[in-house]
């Protein structure tokens, strides 16, 4: 028995690892307690994290390609290499992303090293796309299930805590600027604006 527990331990511990500390809380303000306006707030600052380069390079649209954009690119630019990820968005149809964006945990962190976490790295489904949009096109999106996966402010915010991804985002390494706030505020933000009602800025 101590064994099969030890063994079964093992394995969650093996799990893929977010760091001690990482994890997030998420608890949603009561029903009725956030405005309107600061419901607007909360999204203005989903909105600078979801328009900064560690977010948008990967929520690209239908052209499939990934961008370089952000201080320690310079310029901003498509991927180089002439990498397009096509409709599978993981490079099916040409050279797979996880060729250097391998599967391999908090690894590869030098300046201009393709950045590689315990997950498959891949651009987000082209109906979420933000690179380049406004803020008012990105609170349409994220408030219609049609077009972000069929989340409500609950699940998008779960999603936003397992998803390792996200974790990298705000520790990138490499000399990368990290998405604003912090993770925490960020699920804070979104749980914020769904409590007001998901208000964008185009409202009546
Ligand atoms: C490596 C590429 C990549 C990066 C970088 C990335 N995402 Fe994503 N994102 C994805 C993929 C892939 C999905 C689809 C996963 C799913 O639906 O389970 C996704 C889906 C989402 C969703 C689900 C809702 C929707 O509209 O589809 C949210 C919210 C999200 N990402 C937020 C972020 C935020 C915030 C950042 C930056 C802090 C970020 N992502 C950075 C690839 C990325
Ligand atoms: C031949 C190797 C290679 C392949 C294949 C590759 N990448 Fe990259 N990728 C890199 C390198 C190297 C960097 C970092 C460049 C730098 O920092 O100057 C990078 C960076 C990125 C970034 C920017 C991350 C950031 O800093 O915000 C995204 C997004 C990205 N890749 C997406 C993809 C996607 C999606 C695919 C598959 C369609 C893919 N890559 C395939 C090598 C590759």
């Amino acid at each position: 028995m101590q064994r099969i527990i030890s063994a079964v331990l093992a394995l969650v511990l093996a799990a893929p690892a977010v760091a001690e500390g990482e994890n997030v809380s998420i608890n949603p303000p009561a029903e009725g307690s956030v405005s309107t306006e600061e419901g607007l707030s909360a999204f203005m600052r989903v909105y600078e994290v979801a328009s900064h380069p560690r977010c948008s390079n990967c929520h690209v649209g239908a052209d499939n390609r990934p961008m370089w954009s952000g201080p320690s690119y310079g310029e901003t630019r498509p991927h180089g290499m002439n990498i397009i990820a096509g409709e599978s968005r993981i490079g099916a149809e040409s050279v797979l992303c996880s060729t250097c964006h391998a599967y391999n945990e908090g690894a590869n962190d030098g300046p201009h090293m393709a950045p590689q976490v315990a997950m498959n790295w891949q651009l987000a489904p082209v109906e979420a796309e933000w690179f380049g949009k406004t803020a008012v096109e990105v609170c349409n999106q994220l408030r219609d299930p049609e077009r972000n996966g069929g989340r409500d402010f609950m699940e998008i915010a779960s999603h936003l805590d397992h998803d390792l991804i996200l974790h990298w985002a705000w520790n990138p390494g490499g000399g990368r600027e990290p998405a604003p706030y912090s993770l925490q505020e960020h699920v804070d933000d979104v749980l914020a604006w769904g409590v007001a009602g998901y208000p964008c800025e185009n409202d009546e």
